[in-house]
């Protein structure tokens, strides 16, 4: 096992399941607010170069739950890469802290900085993924389906760190993944490659948002602008118009479709108010299990 968090390809399948399984164990004690301390007199380092609500929410909650105590880095506090260098801050921040969760613009940063760092480092999002949000989205998907067995999973939008992160848990874990968007935004070549070349799943790209989610067990979709690219929000607005989730996209899917999303969510964007708040909507079962899935990645990475 690694000794961090940076990507879900990183690890087996049994290894995957092994977290799943501790994030349901894990989320039945939150529920019935259990003495479990198994970060008694430890400490978090949150650092954070973007903004952050269910990351920085999550991670604080669960890890003062389990016996910690998290610390909160925003980006005018340390200025990781820009005060200090990364290799720099690692060492140090490592000397005080049993784990370092961050939110990082580049991927190289995050791979720098678990590559210098003597604690475990946990990855809450870069411009490349984001493997917590989807381990937390293949729970919630277990728990509303019951297995994980023949799953059509369809992803419309942008091919950006959301995706990257899917297209990893593909490589481990059988899925027919569809990734429906505007030509010019598809998601990275090598990463749908490893799907390609594990011959776990199968991997479509689409441009037709009507036959992609067509039998889809789950439409997903995530904002048009991520993190960084805000300006580009008004001309990313027009070029995605199209595959929009709405109403009619979800009543035609010719099968009983969850939505999920990862939030934020612009809603008149990327989904309707009406599709967020349907009854196959469970994007906020999806945000609660950020924080047991990540609570059981801290654990099991702590006892590795
Ligand atoms: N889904 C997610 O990571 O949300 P935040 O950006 O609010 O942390
Ligand atoms: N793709 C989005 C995800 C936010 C959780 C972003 O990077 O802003």
């Amino acid at each position: 096992m690694p000794n961090h968090f940076l990507h879900i390809a990183d690890f087996s399948k049994d290894e995957l399941w092994n977290i799943l399984h501790l994030a349901k164990e894990i989320k039945t004690k939150f529920h019935n607010r259990e003495d479990y301390k198994p970060f008694n007199g430890q400490s978090l380092a949150m650092i954070f170069a973007k903004p952050s609500a269910r990351t920085r929410i999550s991670f604080e909650t669960g890890f003062t739950w389990m016996g910690g105590h998290a610390l909160f880095l925003g980006p005018n506090d340390i200025g990781i890469g820009k005060r200090e260098a990364i290799k720099d801050i690692a060492r140090v921040v490592s000397r005080y802290n049993d784990v370092i969760m961050a939110r990082l613009f580049d991927h190289q940063h995050i791979l720098e900085l678990a590559e210098y760092s003597d604690s475990t480092v946990v990855n809450g999002l870069t411009d490349y993924n984001h493997p917590c949000q989807i381990m937390a989205d293949i729970l919630t998907v277990w728990e509303h389906r019951g297995n994980l067995d023949d799953m059509k999973i369809t992803y419309m939008g942008d091919g950006n760190n959301i995706v990257h992160s899917w297209l990893q848990l593909a490589s481990k874990l059988p899925m027919h993944f569809v990734c429906c968007g505007p030509s010019g935004f598809e998601p990275d070549e090598k990463t749908v490659r490893m799907v390609e070349e594990s011959g776990i799943s199968t991997f479509e790209l689409s441009h037709d948002p009507k036959s992609a989610a067509q039998g889809a067990d789950v439409v997903y979709t995530d904002v048009w602008a991520s993190m960084g690219q805000k300006e580009e929000a008004a001309e990313r607005e027009r070029i995605f118009a199209d595959f929009q989730v709405n109403e009619t996209l979800m009543d035609n899917t010719g099968k009983e479709t969850l939505f999920m999303h990862c939030l934020p969510a612009e809603r008149g964007r990327e989904v309707t108010d009406g599709v967020m708040e349907a009854d196959y909507s469970i994007v906020f079962d999806e945000a609660e299990n950020r924080m047991h899935a990540q609570n059981a990645i801290m654990v099991i990475m702590n006892k590795s």
